[in-house]
């Protein structure tokens, strides 16, 4: 128990660094947060302008989730994969910004890499399919995240199953507002600028 607690809390510090965030900071592009749609993720680090950053950003944001997996998986299957939703949830509610994050698909494919290697395939395969299609990438993910689980449960991968399908669950309820705006027409696409 005590080493759980100790991966959950480590796994949330870890998921809670706002990469995203410092990168475009320190690149004296102001606050991402004050662009696009608002996010802290690569997708909108992407609407300054700067594709090394954003890259910088989702390579950065995915390797929270991976790092808290890895690490945690020193205690076995369980410590890694509370560690890894640790991260998401650190991702997507960081108590440095008041709570609010992240929409949590770096933080996501981090965690599969961790977890289920090969699914990352699945997962880049889905996304760039779609995103190549429409360039959209909140439709992308949403595609993505759903797909996992369902392919997760096909291979029979219990518990993973089960962490892939409430982390889809709750990055569904993060893209709220784009799922609205996809319906409306009104979604902006890779390589609109904020
Ligand atoms: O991965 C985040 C993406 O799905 C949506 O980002 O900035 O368009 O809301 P954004």
């Amino acid at each position: 128990p005590a080493a759980t607690a100790a991966c959950l809390l480590f796994g949330y510090l870890l998921g809670s660094i706002p990469f995203g965030l410092i990168l475009t900071r320190m690149a004296g592009l102001g606050d991402v947060r004050k662009i696009g749609s608002g996010n802290i993720g690569a997708t909108n680090v992407l609407r300054t302008g700067n594709k090394k950053l954003a890259a910088a950003t989702l390579l950065l944001d995915a390797l929270k989730g991976t790092v808290a997996v890895v690490v945690a998986g020193h205690w076995g299957l369980d410590a890694a994969l509370a560690a890894g939703f640790a991260a998401f949830i650190g991702h997507l509610f960081p108590v440095w910004l008041g709570f609010k994050g992240g929409k949590g698909i770096a933080t996501y494919i981090g965690v599969l890499l961790g977890v289920a290697p090969l699914m990352v395939l699945v997962f880049a395969a889905i996304w760039l399919g779609i995103a190549k299609l429409t360039r959209y990438s909140s439709l992308s993910a949403l595609v993505a995240t759903l797909a996992i689980p369902i392919v997760l449960f096909a291979m029979d991968d219990g518990k993973p199953a089960v962490l892939f399908t409430l982390m889809t669950v709750i990055t569904w309820l993060k893209h709220r507002a784009n799922i609205q705006r996809l319906l409306a027409g009104t979604e902006s696409r890779i390589g609109d600028k904020g």
